[in-house]
């Protein structure tokens, strides 16, 4: 018999502190559910303290998720922990994580408290945790810095005072997996009632080493991981899910714990976390790059072709690959349309929405002959857009290019019910585009990053376009999708403006 292995999915919180990664709620709803089916064991749904749309946002996924944890992070203080609870009233199973920091250079430099002073804020903390639910989580925040005996006091005190999971942050990714390891093999054996609390590992990335870390946690007895869906989060990234799941899955011969996800949900996670928050997969990423499985070699096409194992240690679609089929064609009727984004995970509380999406779909469909799961993900984001109550919103648009001739845009838009038109030239269809929405919404925004990929092969492809803008600091990303891409850049642009200009929209995730 294996010991679990508790996965918990932090993409929804430390990985929206990557810049520009920052969710809407539905966003956060459509991944929750994702994750859900993928069945991690937590989801760390948000920080509610930190904006009334991130509060909002924890509530509606402890509302709708049943079969995961739902957790919410807050600081060792009174208000952050009660703006947890009540944003985590209604799950059916939750989960309080609170986090004070304990290395030297964060309690002098960041905290200005004494090593006694954090013992006793931690154990407030925890306890006040506990009177609003059994299963509170500690976190040393920086405990990869911290000297060996005070995160040993840290921890012993914070356990009798009622955590039931204490978890090991490399905050700044300076570990190194050999010594990690140790550490936590050596916290283990030397804390008197370690027996008491599941230890946890959050291992960033700074020197990739995240995954190696936890990894070398898990094998001095670490059983519950933080992770994130493509290694999203804070500066480079968390431990990327996929890659610890598939590491202990593939080395079973290893590993004396397995966990509970289903694999074959991990490319539709991957490509949703992808899709929602602009942050495009590199092709050579473990697991779910676009060449993890491919064979360019032909010693290694030959070698495959022979027998898989020769240079294959994982299948292709135990991970989710395959699923990517050819799913729906223009002939598809709506109940094909609405099933298929059931097994994806996709389901509308409207009627209405679904009916804009499937008459979406069915433009498509006249555009290009074969649509695939992914096409049908950025279309469910357009059309999800589109339906929140957003400011500014795409009428129509003209563009024109013609050899000799300046580039061309004529916009409609919508603005807070109104519709507005402007004419721009510019140094190509998009520029002219960006220029006349510009002309019309003065935003004040820095263009930060403009990127189109295209969804699936050919060139009946959707293009879709992430647009990153600045403004005063606050970063976010648009996207957009279409099979035209000046249409899918204007759609990009206008979700970017429409997400700096709501202030219920945090500066950023983390205070
Ligand atoms: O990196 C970190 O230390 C964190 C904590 C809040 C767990 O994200
Ligand atoms: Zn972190």
């Amino acid at each position: 018999m294996q010991d679990k292995l508790i996965i918990f999915d932090t993409t929804l919180r430390d990985g929206e502190q990557s810049p520009g990664a920052s969710m809407t709620k539905d966003e956060k709803i459509r991944i929750a559910k994702a994750l859900e089916k993928l069945r991690v064991d937590i989801i760390e749904a948000g920080f509610p303290i930190a904006s009334q749309g991130d509060f909002e946002a924890v509530k509606a996924v402890a509302e709708i998720i049943t079969e995961s944890t739902v957790c919410g992070l807050a600081r060792a203080l009174d208000k952050d922990i009660d703006r947890a609870a009540e944003a985590l009233k209604p799950a059916k199973s939750s989960r309080i994580h609170t986090f004070l920091a304990t290395s030297p250079i964060h309690m002098r430099e960041k905290l200005r408290m004494s090593p006694d002073q954090v013992v006793e804020h931690a154990v407030h903390a925890v306890k006040r945790a506990k009177t609003y639910t059994d299963n509170v989580e500690f976190s040393p925040e920086d405990a990869g810095r911290s000297d060996f005996d005070f995160l040993c006091r840290v921890i012993e005190a914070t356990i009798d005072a009622g955590a039931t999971t204490i978890n090991i942050p490399d905050t700044v990714g300076y570990n190194l997996p050999q010594f990690f390891g140790e550490l936590i093999k050596n916290l283990i054996e030397n804390i008197p009632n370690s027996d008491k609390a599941i230890f946890s590992v959050h291992c960033h990335n700074d020197l990739g080493l995240s995954v190696g870390n936890s990894l070398a946690a898990v094998l001095n007895g670490a059983r519950q991981v933080e992770c994130t869906i493509n290694g999203l989060g804070e500066r480079a990234g968390n431990a990327s899910l996929e890659e610890v799941v598939m590491s202990v899955r593939t080395r079973r011969d290893i590993f004396t714990c397995d966990t509970r996800i289903d694999t074959t949900q991990i490319m539709n996670c991957s490509r949703l976390v992808s899709t929602i928050t602009g942050f495009p997969v590199q092709p050579n990423k473990a697991i779910v790059g676009a060449n993890a499985f491919a064979h360019e070699s032909g010693i290694h096409q030959d070698g495959v072709l022979k027998s898989r194992e020769t240079y294959e240690i994982m299948r292709a679609e135990d991970v989710g690959w395959n699923a990517n089929r050819m799913v729906l064609g223009k002939h598809s009727g709506r109940n094909a349309f609405r099933s298929r984004l059931e097994e994806l995970g996709v389901t509308f509380e409207k009627e209405e929405d679904l009916n804009d999406a499937f008459s979406r779909f069915k433009d498509l469909a006249d555009k290009k002959h074969e649509i695939f799961d992914d096409d049908l993900q950025a279309l469910v984001s357009d059309a999800l857009q589109d339906s929140a109550n957003e400011k500014i919103k795409l009428v129509s648009i003209k563009a024109s290019i013609e050899t000799g001739e300046t580039p061309k845009a004529e916009i409609t838009l919508s603005i807070d019910g109104e519709e507005k038109q402007a004419k721009a030239e510019g140094g190509g269809p998009v520029d002219a585009t960006f220029k006349a929405i510009e002309s019309m919404v003065n935003s004040g925004c820095d263009l930060q990053l403009y990127s189109v990929n295209n969804i699936t092969n050919g060139t009946d492809s959707q293009g879709e376009v992430t647009v990153r803008l600045d403004k005063g600091g606050r970063i976010v990303n648009g996207l957009g999708s279409d099979t035209d891409i000046v249409v899918a850049s204007a759609k990009a642009y206008i979700s970017a403006l429409n997400k700096v200009l709501d202030p219920s929209q945090k500066a950023h995730p983390q205070l």
